[in-house]
């Protein structure tokens, strides 16, 4: 990932940028099934489908820009980390990643539970038919009002991220004469190698409860000495965007030597292990993922050789994927509106979206891949900078990806791997309209989060 470079490109800078691009593909038409969701394929016409459907015909219906979800893949998906993860585990989708009722439902008849991380998402889940205490609570500071709703509720878990919020959970439970189910979240002081703004491990950052001097046990301490608590585990997420399993490993070395200290001191074997999650996608053909029976396979035989080594049960473990399940099934559909080439370095070519439905490329370096999606052409390749049409340069979906050089104004094209953290992050800057959600399955294409109108945004604007 380059730094040094200004997004806005090397005439604004004093630096040249470096390369993220390698050479150009030798079929421009090809799509990577790496990146594109399990469907997706393209008709003798030249037409890219997904479920069955044109997109074509698709961008008619439902407008552009828009995020397309496959339905079909996400099934495929979350079934295979709960087929992975068999009986002895529980599967948490992340839905920060991107949360509907539409997927609270798909998650719950796919076996499922689901983590959330604020009232928000917990009132999506209830109201989706979610079992309350399928649902873990997370978050760093959650106000009084997510707490008590979610104790009322009856949460299956509230992740404890704090040692005030141990006290005020403790204090909500009693309040309302229950007792919850908690785990506290620990930082292992791993450095996960993944961008700065999503490394969540290490101790220099506002997550969590250190293992270091001793502050894990402390919490452990106190949550055991409080009547509103029944601590149930700890809990672990070092990162997102990770492809290396060895932070995995280290993290879950580190948690299950303080369930063995906790063991030595309080004579308790903590029934459950959180590791998180943070498993990485492919966003272009150069990615490499693990799949979920490797991830699976991986973590438990750690936590097994870690538990006999300590003498203690094996703890209930569980995960939170959430890119890894919903990136991949979603690709966005934009139009081309113009089209200016820069002799000699690149081609600007500007959609009808942009930061506003995928703030990752600007707030991670993230790297897309994109195709025309319309037609095939045979035409040379060009170098070009996908573009939205907010009023800043630094507003780029594609960095550095290469298309037809015939591309024109009114062409399709289409940026997968959106699933995850692109709509979740969406923003109304320069008073965009958020795009719709359509999920396509079978031939059949039904909007799951409608797009935003202006009707939608003066409503908030009480004048
Ligand atoms: N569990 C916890 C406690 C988390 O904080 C997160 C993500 C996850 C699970 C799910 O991580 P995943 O499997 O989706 O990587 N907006 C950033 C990602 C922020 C992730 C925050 N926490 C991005 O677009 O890359």
């Amino acid at each position: 990932m380059s730094r040094s470079a200004h997004p806005a490109g090397p005439r604004h800078a004093d630096v040249l940028p470096e390369g993220h691009y390698t050479a150009p593909p030798t079929d421009l038409n090809a799509l990577d099934p790496k990146v594109w969701a399990q469907t997706v394929t393209r008709t003798p016409d030249g037409v890219v489908t997904v479920g069955g459907m044109e997109v074509t015909k698709l961008a008619e219906e439902f407008g552009t820009p828009a995020y397309f979800i496959d339905e079909t893949d996400f099934r495929a998906r979350a079934r295979a980390w709960r087929t992975a993860f068999g009986h002895d585990a529980d599967v948490f989708y992340a839905g920060k990643a991107f949360l509907s009722r539409a997927v609270v439902r798909w998650l719950h008849e796919e076996g499922l539970n689901l983590d959330v991380c604020s009232g928000g998402e917990l009132s999506t889940a209830l109201s989706a038919g979610m079992p309350a205490d399928r649902i873990a609570f997370h978050g760093n500071n959650k106000s009084t009002d997510e707490i008590t709703k979610a104790i009322e509720s009856g949460v299956g878990r509230i992740v404890l991220d704090s040692f005030q919020e141990i006290v005020r959970v403790a204090h909500i439970a009693e309040s309302l004469g229950k007792r919850q189910r908690v785990q506290i979240r620990v930082t292992v002081g791993v450095e996960a190698h993944t961008h700065e703004f999503i490394a969540t491990a290490h101790e220099d950052q506002k997550f969590g409860i250190a293992l270091a001097d001793g502050q894990a046990a402390e919490a452990v301490r106190r949550a055991l000495a409080l009547d509103g608590l029944e601590l149930v585990g700890i809990h672990s997420h070092i990162g997102s965007q990770i492809f290396d399993m060895a932070g995995f490993e280290v993290a879950a070395r580190r948690v299950v030597k303080l369930l063995a200290e906790v063991r030595d001191e309080h004579g308790v074997e903590l029934p459950e292990i959180d590791l998180g999650g943070g498993l990485g996608i492919a966003y272009t053909s150069e990615d490499d993922p693990r799949e979920p029976h490797e991830i699976a396979k991986a973590l438990s035989e750690i936590v097994t050789r870690e538990c006999e080594a300590a003498r203690l049960g094996t703890p209930r473990i569980s995960v939170e994927p959430g890119r890894a399940i919903v990136g991949p099934t979603a690709f966005t559909l934009y139009e081309v509106g113009t089209i200016k080439p820069l002799d000699g370095l690149r081609t600007y070519v500007s959609v009808d979206g942009g930061m506003s439905d995928n703030i990752r490329t600007a707030l991670y370096d993230a790297e897309y891949s994109v195709a025309l999606v319309s037609r095939v052409s045979d035409a040379e390749p060009m170098l070009a900078r996908v573009v939205g049409k907010h009023c800043e340069s630094g507003d780029i979906v594609v960095r550095d990806a290469f298309l037809p050089a015939d591309l024109a104004p009114g062409d399709l094209i289409a940026v997968p791997a959106t699933g995850a953290y692109c709509r979740s992050m969406a923003s109304n800057y320069n008073h965009a309209l958020r795009p719709p959600v359509v999920a396509v399955r079978d031939g059949e294409a039904r909007t799951i989060v409608r797009r935003e109108t202006e009707e939608d945004l003066l409503r908030l604007d009480v004048g």
